[in-house]
């Protein structure tokens, strides 16, 4: 199993650390319930990024329920050295790793790592990275991460760029890979991001800063058909 057999043509993905962590449980089995299969996880280390977000001990209590339902849970990895994080996330119940290019020497090395735990991978870039070196840098990885905010924190706005960017990378890249974007997407937005060529669409406060969870969920589904 891959991320192709986990892609329904697109895919919204509910972005957790915009979650209710007290309700954490509680709220994936409602996105669960509405039809949501693929869950975007944001690990952050407090150097790669400012804040410390979330790590394997969250995974690990989450991982039974999303995966009993037949769903699968996709690890953002905002860290410094993410080489050093993979075995812990895949033993937590992770069943991808993205990590950013601006944080791995030798990104190859990193992709194959992933793939030697049975992991899916992914290349991110931030909105200052030139999409022809994730291009090069995502070459043999299962999908490449275009950030439309500067990663961090949830709730921020949509910069602009990212639509010709996105438009760019889907054109340089082999049809093998998907494309998916992160940060600022909401019902507006979120058929612009389809168009220009995103299969992969995560949406944090989109979801969660909504009152009704699996409505919001379904009206973002319903923008990209
Ligand atoms: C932020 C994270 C995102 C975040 C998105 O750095 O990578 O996944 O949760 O949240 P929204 O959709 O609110 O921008
Ligand atoms: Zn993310």
């Amino acid at each position: 199993m891959g991320w192709r057999d986990w892609v329904r043509t697109a895919e919204i993905e509910p972005s957790l650390y915009a979650a209710d962590f007290a309700r954490l449980g509680e709220e994936v089995e409602h996105l669960l319930n509405a039809g949501a299969r693929v869950f975007h996880f944001d690990v952050g280390d407090g150097h790669f990024v400012e804040p410390i977000t979330m790590g394997p001990v969250v995974l690990k209590s989450i991982a039974p329920m999303i995966h009993r339902a037949g769903g699968v849970i996709d690890c953002h990895l905002m860290v410094d050295n993410p080489d050093h994080h993979l075995q812990q996330i895949r033993d937590a119940g992770g069943d991808s790793v993205t990590f950013h290019v601006e944080a791995s020497a030798e990104p190859w090395n990193t992709i194959r790592r992933a793939r030697d735990l049975d992991l899916g991978v992914g290349v991110a870039f931030n909105p200052e990275t030139e999409v022809e070196v994730a291009v090069e840098a995502s070459l043999g990885a299962d999908l490449a991460l275009c950030m439309s905010i500067h990663p961090g924190y949830s709730g921020q706005e949509f910069l602009p760029d990212t639509l010709w960017r996105i438009r760019r990378l889907r054109q340089e890249l082999p049809s093998s890979l998907f494309v998916q974007v992160d940060g600022g997407i909401t019902a507006e937005n979120a058929a612009d991001v389809r168009k220009v060529g995103a299969d992969l669409i995560v949406a944090g406060s989109a979801i969660f800063g909504m009152e009704d969870l699996p409505r919001a969920y379904k009206r973002l589904v319903k923008a990209l058909e």
